[in-house]
């Protein structure tokens, strides 16, 4: 009998055994990186295979945008551990457009916490443009969320100044310390938006009907015209994204920028929001959280792994650069990094 009992037992610790360690290898399977020799290879061929397309235009209702050399293209991996892999036009400066709004929020967040953006921009896709006055008239939360150019503004007038040049000051200061880099307003393209952002006057007027902007107006508008027009290369913009894909702390410098905390909710609301009315299409087939600019930039984050960038001025009717999608979705089809997948 006793012996019978401890066969039994011994069986029985011998299949927990063998289950844990299945566990263990198919968590180990989920959370893999790829090599350091695959993801170089990945870059550079994502680089060729896409290098050639054609579809999209330069952006050009801002006129100094329709100046930007449409061929170019650069794709970037800056890893949650700090290693860097690139191909093509990498070091060029473009204006990082859009792909500013979730770091401000992110900036916003850190000095008023996450709820903050809920109560007082909102969190909602609007699945409409990004600039789509209508946006703001029909969804209860007027400014929307913080990735649409009303709520982008919204978000600017919120973060903590005395005026608007320490605001901005603030802002470039948070990009410098998330890039790692020293980065500056390209002033060319914003004399451009400053003289042609009637639509943007106008959603910072609408939000101040609505009392859902926090500093005066025209001041939002242009801080928020001197945030698109800073100048990133796509590499300084992966690192970037790669101090969100580690809980905030940048993985070239060693500092924490962003509180972990507030991380999954700037994550969140790219996921949701980030492509504006293609946000759908985007989690369909990309299944990352991104951010897209009218510059050709988009960043996308696999959380605890790497970010991913695509600069390439062709852009689609949405605003979104038609090769920098592509390169994105490439990568994260090779290596399974949708998020909504088990990771094999
Ligand atoms: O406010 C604007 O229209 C531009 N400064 C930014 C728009 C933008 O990047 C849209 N995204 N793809």
């Amino acid at each position: 009998m006793r012996l019978i009992a401890i066969v039994l037992f011994v069986t029985l610790v011998m299949t927990a055994g063998t289950a844990m360690a299945q566990i263990a290898t198919d968590i180990k399977t989920a959370a893999d990186m790829p090599t350091a020799t695959d993801i170089r290879k990945a870059v550079q061929e994502a680089y060729e295979k896409f290098k050639d397309v054609k579809e999209g235009a330069t952006a050009d209702y801002i006129p100094e945008l329709a100046k930007v050399p449409s061929e170019l293209f650069g794709v970037a991996i800056v890893t949650a551990k700090g290693a860097v892999y690139t191909a093509g036009d990498v070091d060029y400066a473009f204006t990082i457009q859009s792909v500013s709004k979730p770091f401000t929020a992110a900036l916003v967040m850190q000095q008023q916490g996450a709820q903050a953006i809920v109560d007082k921009i909102g969190v909602e896709p609007t699945g409409l443009k990004f600039n789509a006055i209508l946006a703001t008239q029909i969804i209860p939360q007027v400014s929307v969320n913080p990735l649409v150019n009303s709520g982008a503004i919204a978000s600017v007038s919120m973060v903590r100044a005395k005026n608007a040049e320490e605001r901005f000051n603030k802002i470039l200061s948070f990009f410098n310390d998330l890039s790692g880099a020293k980065l500056s307003v390209i002033e060319d393209v914003y004399k451009s938006e400053a003289a042609t952002n009637q639509r943007n006057r106008a959603h910072g007027y609408i939000l101040a009907a609505s009392d859902r902007i926090y500093s005066e107006p025209m001041e939002a508008v242009d801080v928020y015209t001197k945030q698109c027009s800073i100048g990133v290369t796509a590499q300084q913009l992966a690192v970037m994204g790669a101090t969100l894909a580690n809980g905030g702390v940048n993985p070239l410098t060693g500092k924490r920028v962003i509180d972990n905390q507030y991380v999954p909710k700037v994550l969140a609301i790219m996921m949701m929001a980030g492509f504006y009315n293609e946000s759908g299409k985007w989690a369909f087939t990309a299944g990352l959280p991104a951010k897209t600019g009218v510059g050709g930039g988009i960043v996308a984050v696999v959380p605890g792994k790497m970010a991913i960038v695509g600069f390439s001025p062709r852009v689609n009717d949405a605003g979104n650069s038609v090769r920098a999608m592509k390169a994105i979705e490439y990568m994260s089809e090779k290596f399974s990094l949708n998020l909504f997948g088990s990771g094999k």
